[in-house]
């Protein structure tokens, strides 16, 4: 059951110990929300707040133990109100204190009740975020591409996680098994099969969201729009083969090859063919040209656009419309941009929550905007008029 999330979003949002923020109850009435403030206030700490209610790590793929406020007692609380079709849901989560000599336990709430899994919020919220952390992303490596990519396909299914830390796990056995020259052969089949099946399954589900974004993004496709469309396409040799039969049959074929390979994988130290060598290869659409040879504006907005795109790929898929975090969003973009995505985000219908230094890059937010100054420890509303 979902709670037809109509994207009104977070109503209230309460921290306790998390980061830099001893305890914070912020009240939101806004779609588009702005929160400005010098460096270091604690702006994306709220946004990595808002991103821990999904599968996988947060905004920041930081430790949970790093986000415990130093000083405190040692555990932090996240909590908010989102404003569903019919009633309002609680979701909670957090990481207990631990009593001397234990670890910290993560825990989740629903409503009130305990939750085992961030999974159980799956229901009622969906994230997608872009942060600067992004902005290298066309010209580094490949492996920042892929976990782009499973972010992506997390947002709309949330096992994706699942399966790709289960392949992790085969792969890194796999490798341990061919370094000890007397492992049994035995143990090796079995540990192929399993890398085969979940890295059939992750390459089959990185496709599929790959593809219907493409699909969305080629529906929609604009040459005149300030953020360029992306043409996409998921190199790898099983993805290849994924395009041309049955996943069943992939994964034989996977098998095969991991079993022919293992000389040479064992002189590399690890497993050279497979979804964990894959490129998420992205062109400038309207240009024609790898997205790493665009310039450093026409990167972040092609990632602008990217984002948008997933966002009603996700609304689409989910019914949910996704809750936005666009951390430091407003800084690389001239004025005609600034204007175009705020145009663009508020037809998303979507939350929005946007962080910058700069106040004035968010004077001409549309009605229904809320803009926060954030502080240490504080954050306050400011008038409209102000
Ligand atoms: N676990 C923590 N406990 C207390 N303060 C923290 C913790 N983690 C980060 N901070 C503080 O949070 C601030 C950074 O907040 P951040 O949200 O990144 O700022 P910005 O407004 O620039 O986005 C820094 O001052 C940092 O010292
Ligand atoms: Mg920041």
């Amino acid at each position: 059951m979902t709670t037809g999330n109509t994207g009104a979003g977070v109503r209230r949002l309460i921290l306790s110990d998390f980061r830099s923020y001893p305890g914070l109850d912020l009240a939101v009435g806004g779609r588009l929300v702005a929160l400005v403030g010098e460096n270091g206030a604690g702006k994306t700490n709220i946004l990595e707040a808002l991103s821990l209610f999904t599968p996988g790590r947060g905004l920041r793929r930081a430790d949970l133990g790093d986000m415990a406020r130093e000083g405190g007692p040692g555990g932090f609380a996240v909590s908010l109100t989102l404003q569903g079709e019919f009633d309002d849901v609680r979701l909670g989560t957090g990481l207990e204190p631990a009593a001397p000599g234990e670890n910290p336990q993560r825990r989740f709430r629903l409503d009130g009740e305990p939750a085992g899994s961030p999974a159980a919020f799956a229901d009622h919220l969906r994230v997608v975020w872009l942060t600067p952390a992004f902005d290298g992303l066309f010209s580094g490596p490949a492996g920042d591409r892929r976990r782009f990519l499973d972010r992506l396909v997390l947002a709309v299914d949330p096992e994706h996680g699942a399966r790709v830390n289960a392949l992790e796990r085969a792969l890194r056995s796999r490798n341990r098994l061919l370094e000890d020259e007397r492992s049994d052969p035995a143990w090796l089949d079995a540990v192929e099969r399993e890398a085969a099946e979940t890295g059939t399954a992750v390459a089959a589900a990185r496709l599929e969201t790959a593809g219907r974004l493409a699909a969305l993004i080629a529906a929609a496709r604009d040459d005149a729009s300030p953020f360029p469309w992306a043409d996409m396409v998921l190199e790898g040799v099983l993805e290849a083969e994924l395009a041309t039969r049955p996943a069943v049959d992939v994964e034989d074929f996977y098998r095969g090859l991991l079993r022919e390979n293992r000389g040479r994988d064992r002189a590399a130290g690890r497993t050279l063919i497979g979804p964990q060598a894959s490129d998420l290869v992205v062109r400038h659409g309207p240009k024609g040209v790898p997205a790493e040879r665009a310039s450093t504006g026409e990167q972040k907005a092609l990632l602008i656009g990217l984002v948008l795109a997933h966002a009603k790929l996700v609304a689409a898929m989910s019914g949910l419309k996704p809750l936005v975090l666009l951390d430091e969003i407003a800084a690389h973009l001239d004025p005609r941009r600034r204007a175009a995505l705020f145009a663009d985000l508020a037809a998303l219908g979507s939350q929005v929550w946007m962080t910058g230094a700069d106040r004035a890059a968010f004077l001409d937010l549309p009605p229904e905007s809320e803009v926060f100054e954030v502080t240490p420890g504080r954050v306050s509303a400011i008038l409209p008029s102000t």
